[in-house]
């Protein structure tokens, strides 16, 4: 969808939007079309339940053509989100209706407008965002009708100018969902390390690992996972230099699983199709790498991806099997479903060992039990850094991604020895993601580290403010307001 910003004026063509505050006072624009059309819009108003309550909206057309109201609610809780929120909402209400082009006028004083009518594009602009590269026999009137998208505010220039940052992240949330939606037989280990490579025309330096270098460096843990398929597996490094030399990285670390079957311990088939998302982690972290290099971050970032493909075949790796980790550590495989923390395992080794960041952030869809606890609305997260922690607690705030972090402990950590090997891979089934972050902490050796399981975000089953229904890039957002806050502010 074109996006502009424009002087406040009379849109010419299109439908037009104007603001009703709670309780039905038009705005000046809105009232200006009232009168024209002798009172037409407040007898609308009159007449339905439109109140002006916080997205409520109402289509009154009038000879100007078609009038959106929304309703702004309470200004008082009009902030950034709430602005992408409306956005979205607008997109909704209007893509499919006809109009090609549509007009946002935004009237008020407010010092932060321009910055409002930013966010209020974004959200536009994210809720836009379709997978219909399958989809071949969509008829011209089941696609949007929607074009063009303009705000008209006071400010317009500093408005495109926030824009154009947020642009770029909002083309790393596409990146990520173009991933995540893509069918296993299209997306796996050596296809996934391809797209990863585009990166480099935005100026990232794209490394990209095979088996042999793996096997060379001992990262047996994520090797056994990948060894019962007939795709290899690889791991991208990703590195963006926007802060010049010998200035420390930061990194993010996904589980790139591009489909899970469960390996011998296979899963039921029903919903088994879900886990061709298993590589969001990994999505989210190349979706990232975009963003930052998009909009010329002034931050060293590394993104490691680990990418396998979970499956069964005489020579996949079975339960008892041990298996010994880049770390030196050794483990017990006692669920070859319990993969993702054994691709991590080396990928958060790897990344510290190598790259000695400030800190970490890994990203994996890792335990159906994250889900149980916080269902699909919040990210539950991990960390042994209190700072580290708040920081990724205000930046999810900042932004509208809910995170909430989870405890880890000693009382946990031990449910992972093992008999036979220094751990196992799976312990008791209550607590299992918190169980399963203990595993992974025993690979980040002290450095500050924040897990998130997005097993139940990563995809949406239904449409939401600024994220349709299905692959969700949830994390790139909350992970670039982190770089931005606690990395570039610091
Ligand atoms: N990829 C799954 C977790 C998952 C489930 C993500 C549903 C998204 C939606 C992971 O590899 C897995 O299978 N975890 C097991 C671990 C268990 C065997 C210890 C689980 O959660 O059941
Ligand atoms: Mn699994
Ligand atoms: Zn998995």
């Amino acid at each position: 969808m074109k996006i502009a910003f424009a002087k406040p004026g009379r849109p010419k063509k299109g439908a037009i939007v104007v603001s009703v505050a709670e309780g039905g006072a038009l705005s000046p624009t809105a009232a200006a079309l009232d009168a024209e059309a002798g009172g037409l819009i407040g007898k609308a108003i009159a007449g339905s339940r439109f109140t002006g309550k916080a997205h409520q909206t109402l289509t009154v057309f009038t000879a100007a053509g078609r009038l959106l109201l929304y309703g702004v609610g309470d200004p008082a809780k009009f902030d950034l989100t709430w602005a992408e929120t409306a956005g979205g909402g607008i997109y909704a209400a209007l893509a499919h209706s006809g109009e090609k082009e549509v007009t946002i006028v935004m009237e008020s004083g407010d010092e932060r407008r321009a910055e409002r009518a930013a966010h209020l594009a974004l959200g536009a602009e994210l809720r836009s965002y379709r997978f219909d590269k399958y989809r071949t026999t969509l008829k011209a009137e089941d696609k949007p009708s929607l074009e063009k998208l303009t705000v008209m505010v006071d400010g317009h220039s500093r408005a495109q100018k926030i824009y154009d940052v947020e642009a770029a992240i909002a083309e790393g949330v596409a990146f990520t969902r173009d991933l995540v939606s893509e069918p296993p037989n299209v997306l796996y280990p050596i296809s996934f390390a391809e797209r990863c490579l585009e990166l480099k025309k935005l100026g990232v330096d794209v490394e990209v690992l095979g088996e042999k270098e793996m096997a060379k460096l001992g990262m047996h843990a994520l090797l056994g996972v990948g060894q019962g398929s007939r795709r290899e597996s690889r791991m991208v490094v990703m590195r963006w230099n926007g802060a010049g030399k010998g200035v420390q990285p930061v990194a993010f670390v996904g589980k790139g699983v591009c489909f899970d079957t469960g390996g011998i311990s296979i899963k039921p088939a029903g919903g088994m199709e879900d886990m061709k998302f298993d590589m969001a982690g990994a999505g989210v972290v190349a979706g990232l790498m975009q963003a930052l290099a998009g909009r010329k971050a002034n931050a060293n970032v590394i993104g490691v991806i680990g990418l396998v493909e979970n499956m069964p075949d005489g020579n996949a790796q079975r339960p008892s099997d041990v298996v010994t980790s880049m770390s030196g550590q050794t483990i017990e495989i006692i669920n070859t479903d319990a993969e993702g923390r054994l691709v991590l395992a080396d990928a958060l080794w790897y990344t510290q060992d190598k790259y000695k960041p400030a800190f970490m952030v890994d990203l994996a869809t890792l335990t159906g039990a994250m889900m149980v606890a916080l269902g699909e609305e919040t990210c539950g997260y991990f960390s042994n850094d209190d700072k580290l922690s708040d920081a990724l607690k205000a930046a999810g705030d900042a932004i509208g991604e809910a995170v909430w972090r989870m405890p880890l402990g000693d009382a946990y950590n031990k449910q992972m020895d093992s008999d036979i090997a220094d751990m196992k891979n799976a312990g008791a089934r209550w607590g299992g993601a918190i169980t399963a972050a203990c595993f992974l902490e025993r690979f980040v050796n002290k450095t500050p580290w924040v897990h998130m399981d997005i097993a139940g975000v990563a995809w949406s089953r239904k449409d939401r403010g600024t994220t349709p229904k299905g692959a969700s890039g949830f994390g790139v957002r909350a992970l670039d307001r982190l770089v931005r806050d606690y990395v570039e502010k610091a």
